[in-house]
C-alpha cells in the first residue's frame, strides 16, 4: 500500500483487504495499464481488455510477475463495435468460472481514443462516441449481474475535467455534422458523467454497488499521439509533459475501487480521491434520463 501512505495517508485505515476481481479497459496502455499494475501489487484479480493481440500480449508479459497470488488475464475486444462487447461479455463469464469467481467487484470503463479526423465504426456510430461513451454504457449494463452479490461493487468510468467545457448537443449527439476531435472527447466525457449519475439512480436497490466518474488530471500518456494527425502529435507532446504520471493518476482510481469509506458517499465525480462538483449539465435528472434511454434504444437494451 506504499502508494496510498504516501498520497492518501488519511484513507489508509480504511482500505479494506483484496481479493478483489477487476475489470479495466483500455488496459494496454497509459493510466489502464498502470492501474492493472496497482491493483495486482493490492491483491486484485485482474481482467484487462484490449484492442489489439500484441498490445494485450505486452501488457500481460509486464505484468505477470507483479503478484503470483492473483489472477491476471487480458481479453481482446475492439470496444468500438457492440458486437464484440456482447461477445467479450460472455468471454467475462466464462473466465470467471475457469477461476471459480462467483462475483466482480470492479469494472473501469477507462478505454478512450481522439482521432483527428471523425472516423465511423461498421456498425454506424461515431468513433469517439462508441469507444469513449457507448461500450462503458453498454458492458455495464452487461456485467451488472455479475456484481449483485458482490459485497461491495464499483463501476468507475474515467471522465476527464475537459466535460466542464462543453453541454450535450442532443441534435447531433454523435457530431456527424459538426466533429471537431476536441469537440467530440469533451462531450463523451460529459455524457460518461450523466450516466454515472443516472446509473447510480438505477442503483438505488442495489446499496453494494457504487458508481463514480474519476478525473485523473493532465497525465503524460500516448493518447494525444494516436488520433493520425501530426499537428495533435506535436500540440500533445507539448501538452502532456506538464501532466502527471501514469501511475499517479491510476491511485485516484484505485482509491474509488478498494476503499471502503467512499462505499455511503453520495459523491459522484472524484479526483485523486477527493470529490469534487461535476458541470452541473451532468447533474440536471431529464438529461440524464435522456441520455440512457437513448442509449438503450442505440444499444438494443431494453
Ligand atoms: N491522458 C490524459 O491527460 C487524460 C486526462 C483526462 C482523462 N483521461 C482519460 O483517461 C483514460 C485513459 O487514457 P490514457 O491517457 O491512459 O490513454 P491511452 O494510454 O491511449 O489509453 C487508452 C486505452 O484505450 C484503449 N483503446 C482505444 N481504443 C480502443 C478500442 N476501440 N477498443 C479497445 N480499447 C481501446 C487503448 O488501446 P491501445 O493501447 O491499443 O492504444 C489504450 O489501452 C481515457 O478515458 C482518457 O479519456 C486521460
Amino acid at each position: 500500500m506504499f502508494f496510498y501512505k504516501e498520497i492518501f495517508p488519511y484513507h489508509l485505515s480504511t482500505m479494506s483487504p483484496s481479493s478483489k476481481t477487476i475489470i479495466i479497459t483500455g488496459a494496454t496502455s497509459g493510466i489502464g495499464l498502470a492501474l492493472a499494475r496497482q491493483l495486482l501489487t493490492q491483491g486484485c484479480n485482474v481482467i484487462g481488455i484490449g484492442r489489439s493481440t500484441e498490445r494485450c500480449q505486452q501488457a500481460q508479459r509486464a505484468l505477470s510477475n507483479v503478484n503470483p497470488h492473483t489472477h491476471l488475464t487480458y481479453l481482446l475486444a475492439d470496444l468500438s463495435l457492440q458486437v464484440q462487447i456482447h461477445k467479450l461479455a460472455g468471454q467475462i463469464k466464462q473466465q470467471l468460472a475457469s477461476w471459480q469467481i462467483a462475483y466482480l467487484d470492479g469494472l473501469v470503463n477507462n478505454a478512450a481514443t481522439l482521432p483527428f479526423h471523425q472516423t465511423i465504426t461498421m456498425e454506424g456510430y461515431d468513433t469517439q462516441w462508441a469507444v469513449n461513451y457507448l461500450s462503458g454504457f453498454l458492458l455495464t449494463n452487461l456485467l451488472l449481474p455479475y456484481m449483485d452479490c458482490a459485497p461491495a461493487a464499483r463501476i468507475v468510468s474515467v471522465s476527464s475535467a475537459s466535460h466542464y467545457h462543453t453541454r450535450m448537443h442532443w441534435h447531433d449527439l454523435q457530431l456527424f455534422h459538426s466533429y471537431n476531435p476536441l469537440r467530440a472527447y469533451k462531450h463523451t466525457k460529459l455524457a460518461q458523467v450523466l450516466f454515472i449519475h443516472e446509473l447510480n439512480r438505477h442503483l438505488q436497490d442495489f446499496p453494494n454497488i457504487k458508481a463514480f466518474a474519476a478525473d485523473p488530471g493532465l497525465v503524460n500518456t500516448d493518447i494525444g499521439l494516436k488520433g493520425n494527425s501530426s499537428f495533435m502529435d506535436w500540440i500533445w507532446k507539448l501538452r502532456r509533459k506538464g501532466g502527471v504520471s501514469p501511475d499517479r493518476a491510476a491511485e485516484g482510481i484505485a482509491f474509488l475501487l478498494l476503499d471502503m469509506g467512499v462505499r455511503d458517499s453520495h459523491q459522484i465525480y472524484w479526483r485523486d480521491a477527493h470529490p469534487q462538483t461535476p458541470n452541473p449539465r451532468a447533474l440536471n435528472l431529464k438529461d440524464c434520463q435522456r441520455l440512457w434511454q437513448i442509449s438503450s434504444r442505440m444499444v438494443n437494451l431494453t
